[in-house]
């Protein structure tokens, strides 16, 4: 899979070093696959048809055949009959968009990076990534690792029904549709693209159901549902907040759900040696984007203690080690 980040160098450097030469290619190609979602056309390139550059007559067939004959001979795509391109192994399709969306989320301050640094702006005032591509990415980073792990602490705490609070795609809600019997489960986020997306791709069948809504404001989300969930899941959302942000969601929950318990799910805290040691994973680009962005990653410690500023006790936690997660359950 391509990694999200790995930026530049130099053609001297990328001469002597086959991995620099690797984060060259992945660089380019990633810019190349950008444009072509920023064309629309990034999704036909993963259906069986695939793309004909002189079909679209609205753009540049000369231009539009050069990109994609470079990302043939990079082995992303390949070339059929009658000059249709597609992606090479089309079962691996819905990783390689997720690896084009989380960069377009990350792309703007990447790009930026140079005034972040020297100060001449700030991130989440003049430059901020974009909120609507970082909700459709997460979908393929968590669901290999983390759906499995979060339903077993799910069904240890025997609620029957759901909300999946930031579910971005609300994958999760239909994964659990899948592997369980619960027959509630609410998706629930401020994305409206994610949620369009999720209806998209099915996740809104059987007993899921996606809404929009803002978890800071859940009162107007709670009128709308026939009955309260008894578990509010939170899957890689919190950390996005600082404490008071943080604190104003748990409030949020307290108000429209007041006995509903929580099961948080997020990444352990850990240092850089141990990230590095990692390489082979998403870890050090995860965790370079949260520093960037100015999220924070918590220990078990110093979530119970925010949790405990707003009165929720932990009930339970479990640690997946592997896959550098942990969950825990609270209730108010
Ligand atoms: C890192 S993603 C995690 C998505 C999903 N839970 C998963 O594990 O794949 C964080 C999600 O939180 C959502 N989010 C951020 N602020 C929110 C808010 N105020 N209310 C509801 N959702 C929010 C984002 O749109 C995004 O989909």
């Amino acid at each position: 899979m391509l990694r999200v980040a790995g930026y530049g160098n130099t053609v001297g450097l990328w001469r002597h070093s086959k991995t620099l030469a690797s984060s060259v290619r992945n660089h380019a190609v990633l810019d190349v696959l950008i444009a072509l979602e920023k064309c629309g056309l990034l999704a036909q390139l993963g259906t069986q048809h695939g793309v004909t550059p002189a079909a679209p007559a609205e753009f540049d067939a000369v231009q539009l055949k050069a990109a994609l004959e470079y990302l043939t001979e990079v082995e992303i795509l390949e070339q059929l009959g009658r000059g249709h391109f597609r992606v090479r192994k089309l079962r691996e399709f819905p990783r390689l968009r997720s690896a084009v969306y989380a960069a377009m989320a990350y792309n703007r301050p990447i790009r930026q990076l140079h005034r972040l640094i020297r100060g001449d702006d700030r991130y989440g005032a003049e430059i901020s990534r974009d909120d609507q591509y970082d909700a459709m990415a997460s979908e393929d980073i968590t669901s290999r690792f983390y759906y499995g792990f979060a339903t077993r602490t799910l069904l240890g705490t025997n609620g029957a029904s759901v909300l999946d609070l930031g579910c971005g795609t609300g994958a999760f809600p239909a994964y659990l549709a899948r592997h369980t019997d619960l027959t509630e489960l609410i998706g629930v986020d401020v994305s409206e693209r994610a949620i369009a997306e999720g209806r998209r791709r099915g996740h809104e069948s059987g007993p899921v159901r996606l809404l929009v809504g803002d978890a800071m404001a859940l009162e107007s989300t709670a009128a709308k549902l026939k009955s309260t969930p008894e578990i509010v899941s939170m899957m890689f959302v919190l950390h996005e907040f600082d404490d008071e942000g943080v604190e104003r969601i748990l409030g949020s929950i307290h108000r429209a759900f007041p006995l509903a318990r929580i099961l948080l799910t997020e990444m352990i805290l850990r240092e850089t040696e141990e990230a590095l040691a990692r390489n082979n994973t998403a870890l050090p680009e995860l965790r370079y984007v949260h520093q960037l962005s100015g999220q924070v990653v918590r220990s078990r410690d110093q979530w119970v203690h925010l949790f405990d500023r707003s009165s929720y006790r932990l009930d339970r936690r479990d640690e997946h080690q592997l896959s550098n997660t942990q969950c825990l359950v609270f209730s108010g």
